[in-house]
């Protein structure tokens, strides 16, 4: 009955912000009103902050019970074991600097690229983005006037929300990032053609295009064509094709994507796309294969400066995984275990938001069919303070902010929930504890937009 007088308030105090619905009854909301219903919740939030937790959605990693999953990886190759790859290769000794034939082809089919097009890295994607825009900065890409590094200016496109380690690779370069926002189905491909087209200090776009990071969208098909067809200024504008959640469904449900490379093929622009890809959510992050795919040209071009580099990865690993997992057939089956891991956390944590935040429009939030990450919007100006009041109720959030270059997130809304690392047990408290905080920093702005208009200072109207 507590529960439902408060949660009545609390919607008829939305209200009174939005200026929804029963108008009305919301007008007659008052400070006092609100100051008590904030007093009911700074209870509940009191009473959580007593129990000392420590619990933590902040990280995008899977949990130690995916991780056993791929245990038996590591007895496939022992003592006794060949260790000569497809073309006579010895795994245990230099060279194969593109990685070993079976593992170009495994990371291939995943991608939909030919083996010849692929590039079979280190233990980390990131780190081959990394060096793709450090050698672009130093030398330029495959058909670069310039070194970038030599220009005026290099600006990036960053559809928002987005990934905080692809700003970071871009403010190390100092690279102006420009925002671009999502929308359901992609980015806004209007907002894309239109500045690359007119800008050639526009040399490349993030894009996470499955299970988008932290959104979980796909992009649609009409939106791979239009990035297909791009028609950018800079002669050396690259379309960074971050693939990382390509096969990570949380249900049977499989989700397609429109193959980037092939539609670019098909308008002669495949010089213009970068993919690249990991078994970091499928093996072991830190542990497993990145590869990158790339037209003819630029994988000449990436080959001939990498091969100053390094002579070659880790193929004992390459060798491993392709044992391991076999083909793409290995990899779907493997990923559907992970699915019955995770699939019941994201499940708790969307339940929780429904029932604690459903019923009052304060907040939205995705539902995602893959992918590591929820994504939640409070009402504008309000992240910063949930994440900081969760801290102190030891709930410990991806900071406010990260999801958009140089940590600004203009409007102050969006928040990153990671709920594959903690145990279901964890992951209740840290749900309940977000949606308190959520309405509490809600109502702290309520009060504070009613002091301003009547012009009493907060504290006072507190
Ligand atoms: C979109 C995206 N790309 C890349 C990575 C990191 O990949 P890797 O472990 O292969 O470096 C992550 C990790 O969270 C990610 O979300």
């Amino acid at each position: 009955m507590m529960q439902n007088m408060k949660d009545i308030a609390a919607l008829l105090a939305i209200n009174h912000l939005t200026g929804t619905s029963s108008d009305l009854l919301a007008s007659k909301m008052t400070t006092e009103d609100l100051t008590a219903l904030k007093e009911n919740y700074w209870k509940e939030y009191e009473a959580y902050k007593k129990q000392d937790l420590h619990l933590d959605m902040s990280r995008g990693k899977p949990g130690p019970d995916q991780l056993i999953l791929s245990a038996p990886m590591l007895d496939v190759l022992s003592s006794h074991s060949d260790l000569t790859a497809a073309d006579g290769t010895d795994c245990r000794n230099y060279g194969c600097l593109d990685g070993i034939p079976e593992a170009k082809e495994l990371m291939g089919d995943l991608l939909g690229l030919p083996s010849e097009n692929m590039i079979v890295g280190g233990n980390s994607s990131l780190n081959m983005m990394y060096d793709t825009i450090s050698r672009a900065m130093l030398h330029g890409v495959y058909g670069s006037p310039k070194p970038w590094c030599r220009l005026e200016k290099v600006k990036f496109l960053c559809p928002v929300p987005g990934y905080d380690r692809h700003f970071a690779i871009c403010q190390h370069f100092g690279i102006e990032m420009v925002c671009v926002p999502m929308k359901e189905d992609g980015p806004d491909m209007d907002m894309v053609e239109s500045l690359v087209s007119k800008d050639e200090s526009i040399k490349g776009i993030w894009c996470v295009p499955k299970f988008s990071n932290p959104t979980g969208q796909t992009y649609s098909d009409e939106v791979v064509r239009r990035f297909a067809n791009l028609s950018p200024k800079a002669p050396d504008f690259r379309i960074f094709w971050d693939n990382a959640y390509f096969v990570h469904e949380l249900t049977d449900e499989q989700i397609p994507l429109l193959n980037l490379f092939e539609e670019a093929k098909k308008n002669g622009k495949e010089d213009m796309v970068f993919i690249f890809c990991s078994t970091s959510k499928i093996s072991y992050p830190g542990s497993g294969l990145a590869a990158m795919g790339a037209s003819f040209h630029n994988i000449q071009n990436i080959k001939m400066q990498m091969s100053i580099q390094t002579i070659g990865n880790d193929k004992m690993n390459q060798l491993r995984h392709v044992r391991f997992f076999r083909d793409k057939a290995g990899v779907i089956a493997h990923m559907k275990k992970h699915a019955q891991l995770i699939a019941p956390k994201f499940q708790l944590v969307e339940q929780i938001l429904e029932k604690e935040l459903g019923f009052c429009g304060i907040a939205h939030w995705t539902n995602p069919k893959g992918g590591y990450f929820i994504s939640l919007d409070t009402q504008p100006g309000c992240a910063k303070r949930v994440i900081a009041l969760c801290r102190e109720a030891g709930v410990v959030m991806t900071p406010a902010g990260s999801t958009y270059p140089y940590g600004l997130d203009p409007e102050d809304t969006n928040i990153r929930i990671a709920p594959t690392y903690p145990t279901l047990e964890e992951l209740e408290p840290a749900a309940r504890i977000l949606c308190l905080c959520v309405k509490i920093a809600t109502i702290e702005k309520m009060i504070s937009e009613i002091a301003q208009e009547e012009k009493i200072p907060y504290a006072i109207a507190q």
